[in-house]
């Protein structure tokens, strides 16, 4: 296993976060952990990367109990983030944020350099550009291709497709796609549980922190309970979620919810041609980083 939580307890002061939280990360798998705000996907995603600890249980990464490890040796170690709201710098530009990404390493990162910019060709067209000047869909696109720079073995997305227009959104989770069939193992935390499940191999479901459903993907797309809370539709209790979510799920639920995987899905045969994206998806949300934290 590339990746193992055991039982993982994390609180902020007296609050329980993460209630005892198990899951399981395979090489070369697509993971989802969904679940509506404020269940834990977050906390989840900062104590794998070592930006919170565990007040009980474990982190395994290649076998190894990684749980008093510092973030920075975590990343030399494989472990990616592209973290929640971006985390860019806005004031530098694209290319020395992507360079951010690989400050840790002594090797050469010509080619993730030149791999990112391959992924994202809208991120070479701006490399001089100040990221905080960005539209919300280019700086997570940036987010994420910093997080290859540090050439990760896993790579743990917080909701990539957050505040996106349809479009981009689509985008966003094509190249993901492409990340991981290129070899990089992905955890892939979402409230968009539709496009998420598409995508993933196996998927973990969180509620106010606790894993409360394991299954392969599919099997959860097809799930009645999980279509009710997770899927659109009568969605109840967390307005949040739904709102968060309603913009791209509502196309996504318009096509066939089985069957065809979102594999082979427009990806990079539709080049980023009319990439023309509404000003709506700039929110100010993207702007606002790094959560240093
Ligand atoms: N810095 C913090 N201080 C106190 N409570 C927090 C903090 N961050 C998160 N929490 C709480 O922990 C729980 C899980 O939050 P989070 O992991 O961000 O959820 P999610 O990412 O699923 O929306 C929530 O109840 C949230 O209010
Ligand atoms: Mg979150």
């Amino acid at each position: 296993m590339l990746l193992e939580l055991k039982d993982v307890h994390v609180h902020y002061g007296k609050i329980e976060a993460l209630k005892g939280v198990s899951l399981e990360v395979g090489e070369g798998e697509i993971v989802s952990l969904i679940g509506g705000n404020g269940a834990g996907k977050t906390t989840t995603l900062k104590t794998i990367s070592g930006l919170r600890s565990c007040s009980a249980g474990s982190v395994f990464f290649e076998g190894a109990d990684i749980g008093s490890m510092p973030g920075h040796r975590r990343v030399l170690a494989g472990i990616g983030q592209a973290p929640e709201g971006r985390g860019i710098f806005p004031g530098m530009s694209v290319h020395e944020n992507l360079l951010m990404g690989a400050y840790a390493r002594k090797d050469d990162h010509t080619k993730e350099l030149a791999e990112a910019y391959e992924l994202f060709p809208r991120l070479a067209e701006r490399r001089t550009q100040a990221a905080g000047t960005m539209s919300g869909g280019e700086q997570q696109m940036l987010a994420i291709g910093r997080a290859l720079l540090s050439k990760p073995k896993v790579l743990l997305l917080d909701e990539p497709s957050m505040g996106l227009a349809p479009m981009l959104v689509q985008q966003i989770f094509s190249i993901i796609e492409e990340i991981n069939r290129r070899g990089t193992t992905i955890l892939l935390v979402e409230q968009n549980a539709q496009q998420a499940l598409r995508l993933a191999h196996r998927a973990y479901v969180l509620e106010t922190g606790r894993i409360v459903r394991s299954a392969p993907a599919s099997e959860l797309l097809d799930d009645p309970q999980v279509r009710a809370a997770y899927l659109g539709g009568d969605v109840g209790g967390d307005p949040g979620a739904a709102a968060a979510a309603s913009g791209p799920e509502s196309v996504a639920l318009s096509k066939p919810a089985k069957g065809g995987p979102a594999k082979g899905e427009p990806a990079k045969g539709e080049p980023a041609k009319g990439e023309a994206e509404p000003a709506d998806d700039a929110e100010p949300d993207g702007a606002d980083a790094p959560d240093g934290e």
